[in-house]
């Protein structure tokens, strides 16, 4: 039993997770997003649609969301992939649900990062901000704003 848990976490957070730098607080945080995933699926009646695929593993994020006097209403994540792609999606829905369009569009990639609260390394961070990136394009769409190069390149670091 212990060894097929380890090694679901070589297989889910290759080289850059370990126990030795993860609070296992945070650790069965995230599994039981991932296991778990509050909000998967497609917001009904969307009004914000956005997808997005992780170039360097191909996985893909779509988010949706339904918008009720100027707030996030409802909103969904869909897709597959790694387990912090899939649990930070799932945190980032519950961090916005209820803001003004304009106060989520804001938000910055820390408020998640912290939400997450382990040390990541570059390519999980990538991983990480897959759904956040996702959710600012249809934020910026909906609001007929288009994203600078500078806060595209931002949320691949
Ligand atoms: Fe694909 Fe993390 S390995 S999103």
């Amino acid at each position: 039993m212990k060894t097929a848990f380890l090694s679901f976490l070589f297989i889910t957070f290759p080289y850059t997770i370990s126990s030795d730098n993860m609070d296992p607080m945070y650790r069965e945080i995230i599994l039981d997003y991932y296991r778990n995933p509050r909000n998967k699926g497609k917001a009904e009646h969307a009004e914000i649609g956005a997808k997005d695929v992780n170039t360097l593993c191909g996985d893909v994020i779509e988010i949706t969301a339904r918008v009720d006097n100027g707030k996030i209403a409802e909103i969904k994540f869909d897709g597959k992939g790694c387990a912090i792609s899939q649990a930070s999606a799932s945190m980032l829905t519950e961090l916005v649900e209820g803001k003004k369009i304009e106060e989520a569009a804001k938000m910055q990639k820390q408020e998640l990062l912290d939400a997450l609260g382990i040390e990541l390394s570059a390519s999980r961070i990538k991983c990480a901000l897959l759904g956040f990136k996702v959710m600012k394009l249809g934020l910026y769409s909906y609001l007929g704003k288009k994203m600078t190069a500078e806060e595209e390149d931002e949320m691949e670091e």
